[in-house]
């Protein structure tokens, strides 16, 4: 294993877990997966999720974090030099690079979606204030004024909260990755988690939430031969654990090099899909619980509403019913999605900030700032053309991109990689039956897999 001495490491395993479940853990999670269920007919679609996450999402986690720790390195550093073969490190630089491109074009329309999260965080805080003080009929109509502002997508509402989130993502990242990332994800995923648990209960505790429950129970398994569902639950795992831009590459190289890299994927693996199980426990019974309020939940074609209208329509206009405390529920689930959103957030800019460090040799401040700026002003031309480009740059990104850098990063560690070094990074002793299988498994079944299920999605 080649170490460089001065790179920073997580001062522990739990600490990589807890910054590796943190950059997986997102809206991908809380927002993407409840919506994907509710639109692909509830248990059937969590049914392909867990069976694709294990058989495909965590192979190919294995490949980043097993490439991450051999190399010590960042995605464009650590591909570029798994093998002294000269067109071998120029594919491997070039998809490296690709990858650091991709993590930052993720960000920046998901700082934009972060940034919405902020803004509804606030509307039902300030409501709440304003409610509860005694204030002049003028100042009650500014106050109104500015929480529609605050909930209607504008431009300029788009750039100045996403602008907040970016600038909390920075704070973090440029505080390193001790003493920022994994600091903060070891104080931000027990709170997220706390709160999901909180809401979960007092949703369940509403009428007509048991219809949810039993959507998201009761698989309908006809579904399971539709193709179409099997690309969802594919994409929506790999977006899930943050594969193929080399996220978990980057965290794999901070791993300290104890841990045994087999349980502590599966672990990160398992907590990603136990909180998007979790997720649709709290979302699709709340959406049922407003049906039952008599608050509409189908579409004018009778379809579930789902995206965006299920997140700030349906939920918040079941907020609404309940009065006050209405008004705190729905700022603690905006307060949860943009907690999430942040501990992704980080994990994506540090793909191109210890690009910026390891290859430009750029001060980590100095690296930030660029990566930070260059993302931002993405960001500000897609909330401005923001019909033409936001669906554009997350579908090439999150269903193309994502799943074809997954396939180089499997065939990377499955052909290029030299096998003892391969198993050298695996690491630990708990994982003899898996260093048989798995080096098998991501040279032929994995690059296999997600490109047949790749080439049915551009088929479609
Ligand atoms: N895994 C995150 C989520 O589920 O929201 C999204 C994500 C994070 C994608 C980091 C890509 C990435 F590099």
């Amino acid at each position: 294993m080649t170490t460089a001495p001065t790179r920073p490491l997580f001062s522990s395993r739990l600490g990589f877990i807890m910054a590796a479940t943190g950059s997986a853990v997102g809206l991908g999670n809380i927002w993407g997966f409840p919506t994907q269920t509710a639109e692909n007919g509830g248990a059937a679609f969590v049914l392909a999720y867990c069976v694709l996450a294990f058989l495909l999402a965590y192979p190919a986690l294995m490949a980043e974090l097993v490439i991450g720790r051999h190399r010590r390195a960042n995605i464009v550093t650590a591909l570029g030099g798994l093998n002294p073969n000269a067109t071998l490190r120029l594919i491997g630089c070039a998809a490296g690079l690709y990858g650091v491109a991709i993590a930052s074009l993720i960000l920046a329309f998901y700082s934009l979606v972060g940034g919405w999260m902020i803004a509804h965080t606030l509307q039902p805080g300030i409501e709440l204030i304003a409610s509860t003080v005694n204030i002049s009929a003028d100042l009650s109509t500014s106050v109104e004024a500015g929480t529609t502002w605050l909930t209607t997508q504008t431009p300029w509402r788009d750039i100045i909260f996403c602008s907040l989130f970016m600038t909390l993502t920075v704070g973090i990242v440029a505080a390193g990755v001790g003493r920022g990332i994994e600091r903060w994800s070891t104080r931000l995923m027990p709170t997220l988690i706390t709160l999901m648990i909180v809401l979960m209960i007092y949703v369940w505790s509403l009428e007509g939430a048991g219809e949810g429950l039993r959507l998201l129970l009761v698989p309908d398994v006809s579904r399971l031969a539709n193709p179409a569902l099997l690309v969802s639950a594919m994409g929506q795992a790999f977006f899930s654990l943050s594969l193929g831009v080399g996220t978990m590459l980057i965290y794999g190289s901070y791993i300290n090099p104890d841990a045994s890299l087999p349980t502590t994927g599966a672990m990160v693996t398992a907590i990603d899909m136990a909180i998007a199980l979790l997720a649709g426990l709290l979302i699709i019974p709340a959406i049922f619980a407003a049906q039952h309020l008599g608050i509409v939940i189908y579409d004018e074609a009778g379809v579930l509403r789902s995206g965006p209208g299920l997140i700030f329509q349906t939920l918040p206009a079941l907020f609404k019913t309940m009065g006050t405390i209405g008004q705190v529920v729905a700022s603690g689930f905006f307060a949860l999605l943009t907690i999430a959103a942040l501990t992704s957030s980080i994990s994506m800019l540090e793909v191109p900030v210890a690009y910026l460090e390891e290859n430009h040799h750029l001060s980590r401040h100095r690296a930030v700032a660029i990566a930070s700026l260059s993302i931002l002003s993405f960001s500000v031309v897609i909330a401005i053309y923001f019909n033409v480009l936001f669906d554009a740059v997350v579908n090439f990104t999150t269903e193309y991109s994502q799943p074809l850098l997954g396939i180089v990063l499997c065939v990377f560690a499955g052909w290029v990689m030299r096998r003892d070094h391969l198993l050298d990074a695996l690491g630990g002793s708990d994982s003899r039956l898996f260093n048989k299988i798995w080096p098998w498994y991501v040279r032929f079944i994995c690059p296999l897999l997600i490109a047949a299920i790749f080439i049915q999605n551009l088929r479609t």
